[in-house]
């Protein structure tokens, strides 16, 4: 390829630029998306909302039970939630054989079920005894590869295996392996927000295109919800916060960009039940949003060389303890709060991380410092522990004396659990004593749902009376990962599920369709050879938009182009070059044919996978207590 020659995509393209500032209708070259209209006939088999985890491995399972699936997501790219995941659990994985951990079904089953204390029975079964095949075998089949295991709470043997640098690499392949059936298609930027029956059967779904504008009815023979978490509703959160737990002051949303609970919303109109809303899993060290970017928004931030006082300047539970028991007694100072105090000595140990921080930001000290430590926002700093007192509100005696007494203990060599629990890791040794000092104010986070749409062993969405709503199915974080969780979360055992239960649903609906009258399995090709993921030399290609242009169409927001615009405002902030992700074959629009999406998933490594390097054991996951994944 040589020079800049005027191609088909460059014509859409040039057509497509004016539209993208206006709002951009679908070019339609090859495309994967349904068409615009609404079609009276059924548009597919299966209607799936949301392209996270669960959504993508429904997809595929009923693609290969012969059902026309039409996934739809209100994003412009896929992976929702996932992408920025951590790891999944598996029993029995040939990882776990070779690193000499012996396992077993019934083990995992009974560490579980102790540790949840009432974890879903039957889908914790379901889910120890096919991990294996349904999901490890699958998983690296397709090409997903794990780093390491993480020994985690409530099991006996390390079962928390690490995607190799993170959630992009668990979500791509999948994607990757959904875009090479032909009976499945794709519509981006579409929002449901109804289900439409067809007497008592939920057969479509309807909502409103954000590039468009207009609303959109499609019409299918049944509807998979996969739509992820509420946690980004804080008035939902709220709403369902636990009872035995006083009314908290601020929350802050570290969930999933879209995981506000329009599909628990919609199944509720359909008739379904939800169930056990309050069983969330909530972080407890968290700082609000310093970029500006979205107040409701906050970050992992906190210094593991700290302690923690309440409103009264005591300590109240010891810092680094296990999860469930520091989340509750964090939980019981609201909704005055805690503050982390610390030195100057030890404020290099302040972390930072989240949604924003998706790349080297998070192992970037000198950045956490000046955003976190030395931001009058986030922390409070003065010269005496009394100054400090007053600035952050709390009787000067008594943080004088929880600090003088601290130290004590420290300087004894004496245990310094404030609860007679000890702590989950080794604490770090220090005093408080080097001024000037910080208070930063910790803030509960919503993160993760573990109740939701009430579902049973096939997926089906049950209405309150457990009997099926016909022609509706849920699954992954919207069934609150199907209750395996119960009241105390394991780790990887979000992603894990939404991978499982997606697969049910897609096989349950693909074959329930044979009893709907005159239902056929189409014929469908599964594209065998890899795509090509060559990418042009940078020289070879002159790009026709430059940073002037990104500009102009940053300049205001518009509904449906959040990724887009967050993406470009980090391009303009951090100076890269338009042809470090765009080429000639991952052109500046909207990809929509099966190998542009395929190509545009290499450039999602720019931010979404950790910097090679500082994984696994680097501090960038060792930001103090966050609760369990
Ligand atoms: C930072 C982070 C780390 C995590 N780490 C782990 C981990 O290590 N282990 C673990 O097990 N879990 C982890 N989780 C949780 C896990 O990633 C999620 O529970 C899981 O990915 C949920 O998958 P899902 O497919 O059910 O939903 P989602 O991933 O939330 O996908 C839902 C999709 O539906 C779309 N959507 C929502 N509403 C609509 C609508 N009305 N119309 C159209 N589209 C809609 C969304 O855009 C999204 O693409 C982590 C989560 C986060 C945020
Ligand atoms: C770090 C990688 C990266 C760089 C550098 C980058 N982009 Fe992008 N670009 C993306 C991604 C990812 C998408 C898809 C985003 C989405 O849909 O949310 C995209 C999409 C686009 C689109 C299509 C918008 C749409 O969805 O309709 C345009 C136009 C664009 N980029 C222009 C530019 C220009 C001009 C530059 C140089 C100033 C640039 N980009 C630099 C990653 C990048
Ligand atoms: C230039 C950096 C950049 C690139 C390149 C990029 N993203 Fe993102 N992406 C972000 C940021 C930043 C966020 C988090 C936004 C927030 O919540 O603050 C994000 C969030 C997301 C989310 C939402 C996650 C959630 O929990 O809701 C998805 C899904 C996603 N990106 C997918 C992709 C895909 C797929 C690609 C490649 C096609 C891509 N991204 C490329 C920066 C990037």
């Amino acid at each position: 390829m040589s020079g800049y020659v005027k191609t088909g995509r460059e014509l859409v393209l040039a057509g497509c630029l004016a539209a993208l500032l206006a709002g951009c209708g679908s070019p339609d070259t090859e495309p994967v998306g349904a068409a615009d209209t609404v079609a009276s006939t059924n548009d597919a088999d299966i209607i799936v909302v949301g392209a996270g985890l669960a959504g993508l491995s429904a997809a595929i399972d009923a693609a290969s039970g012969g059902a026309r699936v039409l996934v739809i997501d209100m994003n412009s790219v896929f992976g929702g939630h996932g992408i920025q995941s951590g790891g999944v659990a598996f029993i029995n994985s040939t990882m776990q054989e070779e690193l000499g951990y012996e396992d077993d079904p019934a083990v995992a089953y009974a560490d579980w079920m102790e540790w949840t204390v009432d974890g879903h029975a039957q889908w914790n079964r379901f889910y120890v005894e096919n991990s294996r095949e349904m999901l490890w075998d699958w998983l690296t089949g397709l090409g997903v590869r794990f780093d390491r295991i993480r020994p985690s709470h409530g099991n006996s043997v390390p079962r928390f295996h690490m995607t190799h640098r993170r959630g992009l690499n668990l979500t791509r392949p999948i994607f990757l392996e959904a875009l090479r059936y032909s009976n499945i298609d794709f519509r981006w930027n579409a929002v449901a927000d109804h289900l439409t029956k067809d007497g008592d059967r939920v057969v479509g779904v309807e909502g409103l295109d954000y590039r468009t504008g207009s609303r959109f009815a499609l019409r299918g023979e049944t509807v998979i919800l996969a739509t992820g978490g509420f946690q980004s509703n804080i008035d939902m959160v709220r709403a369902n916060w636990r009872d035995d737990l006083p009314a908290p002051g601020p929350v802050y949303s570290m969930s999933g960009q879209n995981s506000r609970g329009s599909g628990h919303r919609m199944a509720e109109e359909a008739g379904a039940a939800l169930v056990n809303l309050d069983r969330q899993y909530n972080g407890y060290t968290i700082v609000p949003d310093m970029f500006g970017l979205d107040e409701a928004r906050g970050y992992y931030g906190g210094n593991a060389r700290s302690i923690w006082v309440n409103s009264a300047g005591e300590r109240f539970v010891t810092e680094l303890g296990i999860d469930r028991y520091v989340f509750d007694a964090v939980m019981r100072q609201q909704p005055e709060g805690h503050w982390s105090i610390y030195d100057f000595d030890d404020k290099d140990g302040f972390r930072l991380n989240g949604p924003h921080f998706v790349s080297a930001d998070a192992v970037d000290h000198e950045k956490i410092q000046r955003l976190a430590v030395e931001n009058p926002d986030i922390t409070q700093k003065a010269d005496t522990l009394a100054e400090l007192a007053a600035l952050i509100g709390v009787p000067p005696d008594s943080l004088e004396a929880t600090v003088a007494h601290y130290n004590a203990l420290v300087a004894n060599g004496e245990s310094t659990d404030v609860d007679g629990l000890p702590p989950e890791d080794t604490p770090p040794v220090f005093t408080i004593d080097t001024p000037p000092y910080y208070a930063t104010k910790l803030y509960p986070m919503a993160n993760k749902s573990a109740g939701g749409v009430s579902i049973d062993m096939r997926t089906h969405a049950l209405d309150a009376s457990g009997t099926p709503v016909p022609g509706l199915y849920a699954a992954g974080e919207i069934t609150g990962s199907a209750g395996m969780n119960g009241l105390n979360g394991l780790d990887g055992m979000f992603t894990g599920p939404s991978i499982l239960t997606g697969r049910v649903a897609g096989r349950t609906a693909a074959a329930e369709l044979a009893e709907i009258a005159g239902w056929e399995p189409v014929e469908f090709t599964r594209r065998g050879a890899d795509w090509d993921m060559t990418r042009p030399a940078d020289s070879s290609w002159t790009p026709a938009l430059g940073p002037a242009d990104v500009q102009n169409m940053l300049a205001d927001s518009r509904d449906g182009y959040w990724h887009f615009e967050r993406v470009h405002n980090l391009v303009l902030e951090r100076g890269y070059g338009c042809t470090n992700c765009h080429s000639e074959r991952v052109p500046f629009y909207t990809a929509l044919s099966r190998e542009d999406k395929a190509m545009q998933t290499q450039i999602c490594e720019t931010c979404h996978l950790a910097p090679a390097g500082t994984l696994p054991g680097a501090d960038v996951q060792r930001t103090p207590a966050r609760v369990s994944n």
